[in-house]
């Protein structure tokens, strides 16, 4: 290939590391070798199967070549946003500044495209979902973190006022992106203290410049208790409706609705009614994919309408939840019982086994066909493809590799 070629400046990876990993996986499976791969990132059943939502398939099967085959509108049909967004916070009655993108992803580059300038930090907390780094490369930004609290332990108030202090001292802006609740990779949420505390930081840091707050909304469906996510949410409508600090939110079908491949998400601000805000939104949605899928749309609008499925949903959500707490719960006894600590499962599709040394803890589980993810601060595990009769295995392995 000539220089020429080269499709820019940046230098690409070989390829994505989890396709990687579960792609060895797979072979060696495939070779006849008893694999435990728990580097999968969506929502299977025992016997290894795509957990496919039977209420969101029927009324997929329903839906009509009107629903299906014209443009949606630029931003998105305003009565799915308002929808999506009522199915967040249901007393809302407008979804406010908002626009619909291809899945929760789409949203979370369009917050980088719009809140920052190129050259600009994100910031967010480690552990985080990997593909924001990759996202923030591509709208030429860096990313910067804040420690997401480590087990049992509250918010380090303080290191995250230092991280806002210094961004907005050094570009006047902040853009914060926090998957709570229901954190990739973590498995645990804010504390109702933690996020009083958070609310506090925001407030005294807001006085020195604009800060754009985005939920990041993944797995609120997949929790152990859906009172404490509906009370995380209850305060961080609060905080938005104080209107100090911009919080929007990320929503997306993929999980939710087990529709991954519909690429089907919002980015709403449901407070802040600004014309231009709206603007901006609009017009990165033309310039990016110019409108999104109508398909994915038209169902949620139908599940709005349709409560029957609504309630067929919710029971399919509980079930797997279940599901989810019964393997968290079966990778905590297993990890005792090898003399190490619980992770505390308290929503989403992840946890994450602390390490020093993750890449070399990685490769000695891989050695005996045990896949995980390794990340800066451990190795992630994604309970979400695993079955609870797998945790004595992992956890023995961990023993073993952590050493
Ligand atoms: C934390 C987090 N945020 C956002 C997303 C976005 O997913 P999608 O673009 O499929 O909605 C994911 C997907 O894995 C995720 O884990």
């Amino acid at each position: 290939m000539t220089e020429q070629l080269i499709p820019t400046r940046r230098a690409f990876p070989a390829d994505d590391p989890i396709f990687a990993l579960n792609a060895e996986a797979q072979g060696r499976k495939a070779q006849g070798e008893s694999i435990l791969n728990a580097t999968v990132g969506a929502l299977l059943d025992d016997s290894g199967q795509l957990v496919v939502l039977e209420s969101v398939m029927d009324l997929w099967r329903e839906l009509g070549a009107l629903d299906v085959a014209p443009y949606a509108p630029i931003a998105g049909d305003p009565a799915f946003l308002k929808a999506l967004v009522q199915r967040h916070w249901p007393s809302l009655g407008s979804a406010g500044s908002a626009c619909a993108t291809p899945g929760g992803s789409g949203a979370i580059s369009l917050s980088m495209r719009n809140f920052l300038e190129v050259g600009q930090q994100v910031l967010t907390t480690a552990p985080f979902w990997g593909p924001y780094a990759t996202m923030a490369a591509e709208n030429g930004l860096g990313l910067v973190t804040v420690p997401w609290p480590e087990v049992d332990q509250p918010l380090d108030a303080a290191a995250w006022a230092q991280a806002l202090h210094t961004l907005l001292k050094t570009q006047g802006r902040v853009l914060l992106l926090l998957n709570d609740p229901c954190h990739n990779p973590s498995g645990r949420s804010l504390s109702p203290a933690d996020r009083q505390a958070l609310a506090g930081v925001l407030r005294e840091a807001s006085a020195l410049g604009p800060i754009t707050l985005l939920l990041d909304f993944a797995y609120l469906d997949y929790t152990r208790d859906p009172a404490f996510v509906a009370a995380a949410l209850a305060d961080y409508a609060k905080l938005g409706a104080e209107g100090c600090v911009l919080v929007g939110a990320s929503m997306s079908l993929s999980k939710s609705m087990t529709l991954y491949g519909a690429r089907c998400g919002a980015i709403a601000f449901p407070w802040c009614a600004d014309p231009a805000l709206q603007a901006a939104l609009t017009q990165s949605c033309r310039g990016t994919w110019s409108n999104c899928a109508r398909a994915p749309q038209a169902l949620l609008l139908r599940l709005a309408q349709d409560g029957k499925a609504q309630a067929r949903l919710a029971a399919e959500h509980r079930h797997w939840s279940d599901r989810l707490a019964s393997r968290a719960t079966a990778l905590d006894a297993a990890l005792e019982a090898e003399g190490m600590a619980p992770l505390h499962w308290q929503g989403g599709f992840f946890v994450t086994v602390p390490a020093e040394d993750p890449e070399a803890v990685g490769a000695r589980l891989r050695a005996e066909g045990v896949f995980t993810v390794p990340l800066p601060e451990g190795l992630r595990v994604g309970i979400c493809g695993m079955k609870a009769t797998e945790a004595p295995r992992l956890a023995q392995a961990l023993r073993r590799g952590l050493r």
